[in-house]
């Protein structure tokens, strides 16, 4: 129908529109055909290739069973909204109002989108820290923001973890700055932001008077006695930061899509006022699954941190054998790796994922699509493998990682 009206007037005029001319495919639909076409073992994707707990999947089964199906109140069921207030404050202390301070989406991805719509005017600026993950950017052009980016860069001699340069984020605050999005830990890096940095961070949102949007899906995934803290906990930052997290990392569902943000009644009423409009409300029976789920023990997360750990030591040591040079993540399910020890074989990041992919058979994830034109350099040394996967595909991959030959 539009079609035959733009001919009719004769108008030459894109289908898109202008606001998201930039946007492509993702990487991960690229390399995921690719792992198909090859058989490869797909480390791409950032899920699982198994269930989280039986008991939480029986708690979705009965919630259907019981007549759970019909749309959800758009805030968040009452029972799942307390679910989160009580594991905040069991787990960090953190004192949230399941009325008035706790929104469910479906996933963090909607928790973003919303949270940045609802937040940012056009002009306004967005600090974003590169790799990022995919989808801040184009929610920030969405909303008729402008990204300012400032890079992790990579572990060397003087540096140990991927770190960023605190006169760099000093430099990209100014009057038109808005919100700054923060993921610890952070994908793909695997960085936990360190006390220190956090009240870098802090100290310049609130010298510039700025909001957070603090994306903490991987909040239970970190490794050797590391401590994931929260932005919203440093000392100013309550009242100016919205805490995204889900259901999916945690607890092994990602398929459910059950987010939410938690943020003070005024940011959460603008948040609500979006979600209402999006999505509306998230999936039903699926949010009594997330409540049982937060209602897990403390055992839970240990055990989840340390398979994750086991897992995370193994593929590290795989990659090492195979001649690739590791950087040990702190948290997340991701591992980056430097291929430039095998070679000068590869032109870059992508050249390398997809040689790996098609020659070797696994499938890894080039970061520069998580950096802007201007730093992609900066990331196209490393590929990204996720570890969240069974022993006996792991097993698979590291076998194949010994056809490599250097050279
Ligand atoms: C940093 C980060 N934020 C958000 C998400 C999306 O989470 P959800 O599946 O709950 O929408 C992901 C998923 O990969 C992620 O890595």
């Amino acid at each position: 129908m539009r079609a035959r009206k733009l001919r009719t007037l004769n108008v030459i005029r894109p289908i898109s529109a202008e606001r998201i001319a930039s946007f492509t495919t993702s990487v991960f639909a690229e390399m995921s055909r690719l792992a198909v076409e090859h058989q490869a073992i797909n480390l791409g994707q950032g899920f699982p290739d198994f269930d989280g707990p039986e008991a939480i999947k029986a708690a979705a089964i009965a919630a259907i069973h019981a007549g759970d199906n019909q749309y959800a109140v758009s805030t968040g069921q009452p029972v799942l909204r307390q679910a989160i207030a009580a594991h905040s404050q069991r787990i960090y202390g953190q004192m949230v109002d399941a009325d008035a301070e706790v929104t469910v989406t479906s996933g963090a991805t909607e928790a973003l989108f919303a949270a940045v719509l609802a937040l940012v005017d056009p002009g306004d600026e967005v600090i974003v820290f590169e790799p990022f993950y995919d989808s801040y950017v184009p929610n920030i052009l969405m909303a008729g923001g402008l990204p300012r980016y400032v890079p992790l860069r990579a572990p060397d001699a003087a540096r140990p973890d991927w770190h960023f340069d605190p006169g760099e984020l000093r430099a990209a605050f100014n009057a038109r700055t808005r919100l700054l999005i923060l993921n610890t830990p952070h994908n793909p890096t695997g960085k936990v932001f360190s006390a220190h940095e956090l009240q870098e961070i802090a100290a310049l949102c609130q010298a510039w008077d700025v909001l957070a949007l603090a994306d903490e899906v991987y909040e239970h995934l970190v490794f050797d006695g590391a401590r994931h803290r929260r932005l919203a906990q440093v000392p100013g930052m309550a009242e100016r930061t919205l805490t995204v997290s889900s259901q999916g990392k945690t607890f092994g569902f990602t398929g459910w899509k059950i987010g939410w943000v938690l943020a003070p009644p005024a940011l959460t009423r603008a948040v609500r006022n979006v979600h209402q409009f999006v999505t509306f409300a998230a999936a039903t029976p699926f949010q009594a699954a997330a409540a049982a789920a937060l209602a897990l023990d403390s055992g839970y997360y240990q055990a989840l941190a340390a398979e994750h750990q086991t897992r995370r030591d193994f593929v590290a040591g795989a990659l090492a054998e195979a001649g690739l040079r590791v950087s040990c993540p702190q948290g997340t399910y991701f591992i980056m790796a430097n291929y430039t020890t095998l070679g000068d074989r590869w032109a870059d990041d992508a050249a390398f994922c997809r040689w790996l992919t098609t020659e070797i058979g696994v499938t890894a994830i080039p970061p520069t699509a998580f950096y802007a034109d201007e730093h992609k350099h900066l990331g196209r040394e490393w590929a990204r493998f996720a570890f969240c996967k069974r022993q006996e595909t792991l097993e698979r991959a590291a076998e194949r990682l010994r056809r490599i030959r250097p050279g």
